[in-house]
């Protein structure tokens, strides 16, 4: 066998070091200390981590770098931004989303991103952002796995052709069903369209993705329909509720009883750190809510968690750079998730956790998964997330795909050390106990 690349001297997210991964025709042949087989290619890793693709599970693909197009959000929240977006959509053609989606997946590879899921807006009667998209998975498929969401932006109850679109866009390809239930005219029509959207999924044999609750109303109450109707029709580990942020403002008791249902739907859950910190709490004076979901507790509980990024320089967020270590460290001072178990936790919530939550095959540093990696200037999980570590080199079924130098910096100091690398700052390993 013909093996085409070696990443020497490894750490290991799992805390193994000093590991080689062999690959060999686009797939890990072997995960082991001190292989000595030759390759096409060696990079040696010098004990940074090793770890499988940064995995964003939501993200908005048609929106993304249409920041100021036609206007800036001035109030900052959603419901403007939810306005704004309403204006771009009939003027924007479907090579303008092509062309930024494109765009955006350059970024997101460069920064370790193997896999995306989208929600795609359907609430244009056109479905220029799905035809977009459709075209964008598949120019991109060699180098990222997106997933698309059919999304009705304006509400499928509310938007009197959204349904329709809805299922014209599960028939052209989209991959998965979503809603936005608090967005419906009333409780009711949140609630009832969240039944019809869970049926439309179970006869179609799809998966779920849903907009739940992204609010700051204590009363915001769709996530229990949500996990009732995937216990009734037999979907449990097929949905997932994204934001959940009225959880943060819900009464204790009833949450008491809330966790242990969504857990017995198996319902995973999409905190998106950066824009529940930005937009919730909006209409609040002092104390000011955070917005996050519970995480904490829904870990807890055994509910799977994938930290999402949901926007970069779209209608709802100005800022952005596709990094999920941006993610997952707002996640964790947000959920103030900071023993050393937690911050590595939050490592997973934007790599395994989020390959698990969409389905992804073959993802992982295993023999016979695909030989998808990358190397952080880091020597750990908590380490990345600290420094935000640089992506060093990119890996897809064995070829670097993306490269970036190292920032160390020079030092023009007497009687100092000549360069600063940030990733030799680690935390000193307490001693073993005899
Ligand atoms: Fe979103």
């Amino acid at each position: 066998m013909t093996i085409d690349l070696i990443v020497k001297h490894a750490n290991l997210p799992d805390g193994r070091t000093n590991i080689d991964i062999a690959c060999a025709d686009g797939l890990i042949v072997a995960v082991e200390p001190g292989i000595e087989a030759e390759a096409r290619q060696v990079i040696d890793a010098k004990g940074h981590l090793v770890s499988p693709p940064f995995v964003d599970p939501h993200f908005h693909m048609d929106a993304t770098l249409s920041l100021g197009t036609p206007r800036m959000n001035v109030s900052g929240t959603l419901l403007e931004g939810i306005a704004l977006w309403g204006e771009l959509k009939p003027v924007q053609s479907i090579d303008d989303i092509i062309s930024r989606a494109l765009k955006y997946s350059d970024l997101a590879v460069s920064m370790g991103i193997g896999a995306i899921r989208s929600h795609v807006d359907i609430c244009d009667d056109e479905l220029k952002g799905v035809a977009a998209l459709l075209e964008v998975r598949k120019q991109v498929a060699p180098y990222l796995d997106l997933q698309l969401v059919a999304f009705p932006q304006d509400g499928v109850l509310r938007d009197p052709t959204a349904m329709d679109n809805l299922l014209r866009a599960l028939d052209m390809g989209v991959d998965v069903v979503g809603g936005i239930p608090h967005f419906e005219r009333t409780m009711r029509d949140g609630a009832q369209s969240v039944k019809m959207l869970c049926e439309i999924a179970a006869d179609r044999g799809l998966l779920v993705d849903m907009h739940c609750d992204e609010s700051d109303d204590p009363l915001s109450r769709h996530v229990e329909t949500l996990a009732s109707e995937t216990t009734r029709l037999g979907m449990q580990g097929r949905v997932t509720g994204s934001h959940l942020t009225s959880m943060h403002s819900m009464d204790n008791y009833y949450v008491s009883k809330l966790i242990p249902l969504m857990a017995e739907a198996n319902l995973h859950a999409i905190p998106n750190p950066l824009i529940n910190i930005m937009l919730q709490g909006r209409h609040d004076t002092y104390p000011k809510r955070r917005g996050q979901t519970r995480v904490p507790e829904l870990k807890a509980a055994g509910i799977t968690i994938g930290f999402g990024s949901d926007c970069v320089m779209d209608p709802w967020y100005s800022l952005g750079r596709a990094d999920m270590l941006d993610v997952a460290h707002m996640g964790l001072h947000a959920g103030q998730l900071s023993s050393r178990a937690e911050m590595a936790w939050c490592f997973e919530a934007v790599t395994k956790n989020s390959a698990a939550i969409m389905q992804l095959d073959n993802y992982g540093l295993k023999k016979g998964n695909a030989a998808n990696m990358m190397l952080l200037h880091a020597t750990d999980p908590i380490e990345a997330i600290r420094l935000r570590a640089t992506r060093l080199a990119v890996i897809r079924h064995g070829e670097i795909i993306a490269e970036t130098p190292p920032n160390i910096a020079q030092l023009k100091l007497a009687n100092r050390p000549k360069q600063v690398d940030p990733a030799s700052y680690a935390p000193i390993p307490a001693k073993a106990k005899p």
